[in-house]
């Protein structure tokens, strides 16, 4: 119906090129072997390294997708984008950022010592102490489990399918996450964790928590690609046409991914590739081309030294270049 009235958001013929030279990409990559896959929990160091898909899809819902791109990931940091879209739906961007910062941190997602401002803001949502403090923004005040089913129902709105906790997941990052269980006392203590007081010790506890079940929330890249198309379109979904998130809030999301989303590469990334992108360390890359209304993303477990997937790097890069992507 859409094509007849030429109402696409990308045309028939420009799509059909575009998906053509997406799977010449997998092929050319398929033997790029470099990168190591994340070692720091065991159902992430026993990934397949030879996984890769990508899959794309337009804010219309027009679909390409080529290798393993029904493969299961955790979603890891590239949930961060879309608990930002729920802070801000649920608050506005005044209130949020008065709890978060959204400038670029100049540091790895997990540093220490380049996590927080000097207010005690953490520099910006895509960062871990970020993303833990915009979390305890969202449905303050419910149990853990409401809470939960508010973002799992987010992105069922966006994609289609409720995600499921990945549990051996979850339960290693909350085990062995020493580094966020910091972030989050680190936030209490200065004032900047929403809900914490003197008297209750739960509140970082429980931050942390809701930060680790929400990385461990599983998906795979056409799921994802539908997520970034709700981006892409200034918060409709593609599928079901429903306005998940306000135009204002999507164009905030893709601002912040545009100079943090793909931890300290961003600067380089932004200068190569000019989009908003966001990665997570199971080796998704979630790449969002505004002008098209589309969505790219790549699954590939092999990671660069800051924790990038370099397939979907090269990917992002390849493309851009190809069609003429970079806005500047
Ligand atoms: O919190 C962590 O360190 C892991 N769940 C990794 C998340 C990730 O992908 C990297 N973060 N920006």
């Amino acid at each position: 119906q859409q094509a007849l009235t030429g109402d696409l958001a990308v045309p028939a013929d420009e799509f059909a090129e575009f998906a053509h030279a997406v799977e010449r990409i997998h092929a050319d990559l398929l033997d790029e072997r470099s990168g190591e896959v994340a070692d720091y929990i065991p159902t992430l160091r026993d990934a397949d390294p030879e996984k890769f898909g990508i899959a794309v899809c337009t804010a219309d819902g027009q679909v390409f997708s080529i290798g393993d791109t029904a493969e299961e990931f955790s979603v890891q940091s590239t949930s961060k984008p879309f608990s930002y879209a729920i802070a801000l739906e649920q608050l506005g961007p005044e209130e949020v950022h008065r709890w978060i910062g959204q400038e670029q941190s100049g540091g790895p997602f997990n540093d220490p010592l380049l996590s927080l401002g000097r207010d005690g803001r953490p520099h910006n949502p895509m960062i871990n102490a970020g993303a833990i403090g915009t979390l305890a923004l969202v449905d303050a005040g419910k149990d853990q489990s409401g809470r939960l089913t508010t973002v799992q129902e987010t992105w069922r709105s966006m994609t289609g399918e409720r995600p499921q906790l990945h549990g051996s997941t979850f339960v290693a990052e909350r085990d062995t996450g020493f580094g966020n269980a910091a972030f989050a006392n680190a936030l209490a203590k200065v004032g900047k964790l929403y809900g914490a007081s003197p008297t209750d010790r739960r509140a970082p506890e429980d931050a942390n928590e809701f930060y680790t079940m929400v990385c461990s929330l599983t998906m795979n890249a056409e799921r994802l690609a539908r997520a970034g198309a709700t981006l892409a379109s200034g918060g409709v979904a593609p599928l079901s046409g429903r306005q998940v998130f306000s135009a204002d809030t999507a164009s905030r999301v893709l601002s912040v991914m545009g100079h943090s989303g793909m931890y300290n590469d961003s600067g380089q990334f932004s200068n190569q590739v000019g989009l908003p992108a966001k990665s997570g360390v199971s080796g998704n890359v979630m790449m969002v081309v505004p002008s098209k209304q589309m969505a790219v993303v790549v699954f590939s477990p092999r990671l660069d030294a800051v924790g990038n997937s370099v397939r979907g790097v090269e990917v992002c890069k390849r493309l851009v270049n190809e069609f003429g992507l970079h806005p500047y």
